[in-house]
């Protein structure tokens, strides 16, 4: 009785694909959202544990983000205008993502059935990317609100006194945890799904780069709040170079 509703269910959901090629272009844009913002927070992990190279060497880079090369002093509004470009990127993932979700629980149900039934690994790693999907909708919206906002509140000091002194290291953690995970599990499936790798060993490759931002992201952010607590006395005092030779 529960494999017939099963079948019916996705037989249903196969018919409405075929009619139309919009799904396949949605799924494409899916993938392309994903893979532009997987590199993103690739290169966003590791520029933020710049801080493990010291704060001369976090502030160089957040004053190169600033373009202070080309503007004395640097521009902070160009680190907005990025988190608004990302914002953008990051909502279209999230909205295209959303037709995947379970619209209702039979249809969740119909999903676990299907998932204890084969027991696939592919399956449970849909189950990760829903769950760390969600909490990414939360999470990485407040984040990127505090970047469009507060551009010109980001160096070693004003980052730490975020993080410690505002009490933003449980958001970052959850943030950190959930973003790292979404975007294994994502490239994995990317990389099979379009065929640029072979499964076992992307497999071996991305469990390694998992274990890898994971521990320099909660490194950076036990870096950030030991400067945060050092600094706590001074809350809000800006990092400049030459006070701190
Ligand atoms: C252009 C957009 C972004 C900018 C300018 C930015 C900037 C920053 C900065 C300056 C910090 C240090 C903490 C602070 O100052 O509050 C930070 C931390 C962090 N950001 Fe972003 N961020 C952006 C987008 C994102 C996105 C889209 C995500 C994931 C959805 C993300 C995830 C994180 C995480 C997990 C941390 C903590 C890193 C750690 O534990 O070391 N960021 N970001």
């Amino acid at each position: 009785m529960q494999k017939n509703h099963l079948i019916e269910l996705l037989t249903q959901k196969d018919n409405r694909k075929k009619k139309s090629k919009i799904p396949a272009r949605l799924d494409f844009l899916q993938s392309a959202t994903g893979a532009v913002l997987v590199l993103f927070i690739m290169f966003h992990l590791l520029f933020e544990s710049s801080i493990l190279l010291g704060k001369d060497a976090m502030y160089a880079l957040t004053k190169a983000f600033e373009l202070d090369f080309v503007f004395k002093g640097g521009e902070p509004l160009f680190i907005a205008f990025l988190a608004f470009g990302v914002f953008v990127v990051f909502i279209l993932h999230a909205l295209l993502a959303m037709r995947k979700f379970p619209s209702s629980y039979r249809e969740y149900s119909a999903y676990r059935l299907h998932s204890q039934m084969i027991q696939h690994e592919d399956t449970s790693l849909w189950f990760i990317q829903i769950t760390t999907g969600f909490m990414m909708f939360f999470l990485g919206s407040i984040h990127l609100y505090t970047m469009m906002t507060q551009p010109d509140k980001i160096g070693p000091f004003a980052s730490a006194d975020r993080i410690y002194s505002d009490t933003m290291w449980p958001m970052y953690l959850l943030l950190l945890v959930s973003v790292v995970l979404h975007a294994s599990v994502g490239l994995y499936r990317l990389i099979i799904k379009w065929g640029w790798g072979e499964r076992q060993k992307s497999k071996w490759m991305i469990k390694a780069a998992t274990i890898f931002y994971l521990g320099i992201g909660l490194v950076s952010l036990g870096a950030y709040m030991k400067i945060g607590y050092e600094h706590r006395g001074e809350y809000g005092k800006r990092y400049t170079v030459e006070a701190n030779r």
